[in-house]
């Protein structure tokens, strides 16, 4: 690599994380600035005034996604660089803020390495990124990557809203937002810097990891119609306990996760709710994650098979749907080299690894090759209060993500 990268001032990028985490919503837990909330537009107002003040010029799309361009030397197809500034409730600082924060700290130790790109650059804020009340995560990478569609728009929350009304009530015109696909003829490459999230980087001792893959996403909404009884009278075995058809399909899941994927219930109702009543409905939020579309399909299956045999021996009605499936998602060769080449020639030591959390690049890489760089997450917690990168390794996500940018710039010219 020809130019010299600084290593960014330490404090710097935490404390441009930290500030921005001070707008979160004051009656949720922990760091939460859910996409769809007033807070979450305050929030994207600082991160456009911060890009506006690093220099560049700035607009939203019609996807809501906030899109700070710097003019290349030659223009032509654009480098794109950026995550996302939502959290899930009760989250933390860092998922996705490293990738836009550290964006614009990319953007100073190339001006100050002395490197002009010759592509465009674009610095994108992606709206939405997490899990909304509707269901659908990646709402405006899914966008530009022409992957939403009207069926998304008409899904509900549990108050029976559309997710179009919500996202109209949030300043985003959802026929907008349907015809935001991104011409993949105008991007040369994609490249997200993110924490890992989880605990290999730090066991390892290692600075910087490629992201080989995206794991594939199975989602499932699994519901047991019981009978409800006197919880003092009706005899154990004479009963129709939808809590506990429920409760021995959460341990299947769990059993079914400990190999090739992983498998979790994050989401768990019983109806009526009171502990005198022998309850007669239960509704469960079950995902699966692998790299391995074949797992995925056992593990439906496997699913499918336990709902079917706790319902005949129990006496419930149970359902299964499948409402989303991201299918998993490798990296383009491309991008990993220059992540790899750039964190070996700035000296950081480099592990290749599959994400198993879902990011924007799995949408982006239906229209441009993507790749991702990871950081260390301390303790592997995320999507907690107490998610956190140390300082050092937020720099040096930073300088990578610029020696990178440089790297791609050269390889897609
Ligand atoms: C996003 O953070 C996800 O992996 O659910
Ligand atoms: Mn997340
Ligand atoms: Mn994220």
């Amino acid at each position: 690599m020809r130019a010299d990268f600084p290593l960014p001032e330490q404090a710097r990028l935490t404390e441009e994380i930290e500030s921005l985490a001070l707008i979160r919503d004051p009656d949720s837990p922990g760091w939460t600035r859910r996409a769809l909330s007033e807070v979450e537009t305050a929030g994207r107002r600082e991160v456009e005034r911060r890009m506006r003040a690093a220099g560049l010029e700035v607009h939203v799309d019609g996807a809501g996604n906030l899109v700070g361009v710097l003019e290349g030397r030659d223009r032509g197809p654009a480098l794109v660089t950026g995550s996302h500034t939502d959290t899930v409730l009760g989250g933390g600082r860092f998922d996705g803020m490293v990738g836009v924060l550290g964006a614009l700290e990319a953007l100073q130790c190339l001006a100050e390495a002395g490197v002009r790109l010759s592509h465009d650059l674009w610095i994108v804020d992606f709206y939405g990124e997490e899990p909304n009340d509707f269901g659908v995560s990646c709402l405006g990478s899914r966008a530009v990557a022409g992957n939403l569609s009207r069926g998304h728009l008409d899904r509900t929350n549990e108050q029976g809203r559309r997710l179009g009304e919500a996202m109209a009530s949030a300043g985003i015109d959802p026929d907008r937002a349907l015809s935001a696909r991104w011409n993949p003829g105008d991007l040369a490459a994609f490249v997200e810097c993110h924490v890992e999230q989880g605990p290999l980087l730090e066991e390892q001792g290692v600075e910087i990891g490629v992201v080989s893959a995206i794991a594939g996403i199975d989602r499932a909404i699994v519901n047991f119609q019981g009978r409800r009884d006197h919880a003092g009278t009706m005899p154990v075995p004479m009963r129709h306990d939808a809590a506990c058809a429920a409760a021995e399909v959460i341990l299947e899941v769990e059993r079914l996760g400990r190999e090739g994927g992983v498998g979790t219930t994050g989401h768990v109702v019983v109806d009526p709710g009171a502990a005198n009543i022998v309850p007669d409905h239960s509704l469960l939020w079950v995902e699966f994650r692998s790299i391995e579309q074949a797992w995925l399909q056992s593990a439906r299956r496997g699913l499918e098979g336990a709902v079917a045999e706790v319902s005949a021996r129990r006496g419930v009605l149970g359902e299964v749907e499948w409402p989303s499936l991201e299918a998993p998602t490798p990296m383009a060769g491309l991008v990993a080299k220059a992540v790899e080449d750039a964190a070996v020639g700035l000296g950081r030591s480099v592990a290749r690894l599959p994400s198993g959390a879902g990011h924007d690049s799995v949408q982006m890489a239906s229209i441009t090759p993507s790749g991702m760089v990871f950081i260390p997450s301390k303790g592997g917690r995320s999507h907690c209060p107490e998610e956190f990168t140390e300082p050092g390794d937020l720099a040096i996500g930073a300088q990578v993500l610029a020696a990178t940018l440089a790297l791609l710039d050269e390889m897609t010219t």
